[in-house]
């Protein structure tokens, strides 16, 4: 029903979008120091995912897969890269792994070059899902399918498959996390709160935005929840390129603003661990009150020190090599002609219809749980967080 409701907002802010038409220009070209060039790098930490790589060996046959990601700035596309190398070399295919600095002029040019030079299949995370539409129609027109990974392609036929994590899901468990632990139902408040959410050309982060804020306004409306800066709406709270900068810039504003006279801030809803970062920087350099509830995302490393620290109060795990595995299976499916395991029909329409699509599950991560599911499971070792 709520997810009904998201839907029929993210359309209008689709359509809006359409309308205003989309921007292809770089958005931070040159401030970042991600590597353009073909990536070697193996994951060291990377290996625990559930996947028989004997019987995949078979389906790769030497068949050169191009893999884009966005960024080296924040860890989680490190890891994603690395894995998806590693699990698709395994599987049996070529790699032509590339990083475009966020620019988007640059990952255009590499998926170009990835066309040109033979590969079969694109994996591609987008930096801005609205501005590959063009050089997509070359992939179509080659017969390149593509797999939107974890950020969806936006307004593109050519899109096959899309593998992500529950996003809906991971800002209703940041949302759910605020009402519980302020314990909205019963205290008497009012609390206040402010909100960070990720890039707005990223599609992920309306649906993380929107999955809290359909937990988290009714209490706003009801005035027990005051977002005491007024800054509230999608377009306000969004942070270019996820930048911990850019949110530790709009946090120190809002406590000049808003916390300077000792009003205490109760939570600061963030999106992921990048903005939760520079939130938490902006509250150590100038906000001397009761330190509030902080959300995140990724588990990035920084952010579990913070979670240790009584920084953060939590974040969400998601595990880049399950959703590795997951976008091997469906590269193997689209390689043999087959139809590749799919949970979800229904949720990511990029303009041009549903596109099917795995959704992994987003894991509840704090303090307390931290180890079983970071340090247990493979994924960190334990001196990475000392
Ligand atoms: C991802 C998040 C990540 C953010 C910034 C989003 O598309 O889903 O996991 O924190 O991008 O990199």
């Amino acid at each position: 029903m709520k997810r009904k409701l998201f839907g029929v907002l993210l359309t209008l802010a689709l359509s809006a979008s359409l309308l205003a038409g989309c921007g292809t220009a770089t958005k931070d070209a040159g401030t970042s120091a991600g590597s353009a060039g073909m990536e070697t790098d193996t994951n060291e930490t990377a290996g625990e995912a559930v996947r028989d790589t004997s019987e995949e060996a078979a389906n790769g046959n030497g068949v050169l897969v191009g893999v884009s990601m966005p960024t080296k700035d924040l860890q989680r596309w490190n890891q994603d890269g690395d894995n998806m190398q590693e699990q698709l070399t395994d599987a049996g295919y070529k790699v032509d792994l590339q990083y475009a600095s966020n620019d988007i002029a640059a990952q255009v040019s590499q998926i170009e070059n990835m066309i040109a030079n033979g590969c079969k299949l694109l994996v591609i995370a987008s930096i801005d899902g609205d501005s590959l539409g063009t050089v997509l129609i070359q992939a179509k027109d080659a017969g390149i399918p593509v797999i939107a990974y974890d950020r969806l392609i936006m307004n593109s036929a050519a899109v096959t498959y899309y593998a992500t994590f529950d996003n809906y899901m991971v800002g209703t468990k940041q949302g759910e996390y605020i009402r519980d632990a302020l314990d909205l139902d019963n205290a008497a408040g009012p609390f206040h709160i402010e909100i960070f959410t990720g890039d707005s050309g990223d599609n992920n982060a309306k649906f993380f935005y929107g999955g809290a804020m359909d937990v988290l306004n009714p209490y706003m409306e009801s005035g027990k929840l005051v977002v005491k800066s007024g800054q509230k709406d999608f377009e306000t709270v969004a942070t270019a390129n996820w930048s911990s900068e850019t949110a530790q810039n709009r946090m120190d504003a809002i406590i000049a603003s808003n916390y300077g006279d000792g009003t205490v801030l109760n939570a600061v809803l963030c999106s992921n661990d990048s903005t939760a970062l520079g939130v938490a920087n902006a509250l150590a350099s100038s906000y001397t009150g009761a330190y509030p509830i902080i959300t995140g995302q990724d588990c990035d490393i920084a952010n579990v020190k913070n979670l240790i620290a009584g920084k953060q109060a939590m974040s969400i795990f998601k595990d880049t090599r399950d959703l590795a595995t997951r976008t091997v299976k469906m590269a193997d499916a689209i390689m043999q002609g087959g139809e590749a395991p799919i949970n979800d029909t229904e949720s990511y329409d990029n303009g041009t219809g549903i596109i099917p699509t795995y959704l992994c599950e987003p894991v509840f991560a704090d303090v307390n749980n931290y180890k079983k599911l970071l340090i247990d499971s493979g994924y960190y070792k334990e001196t990475d967080l000392q």
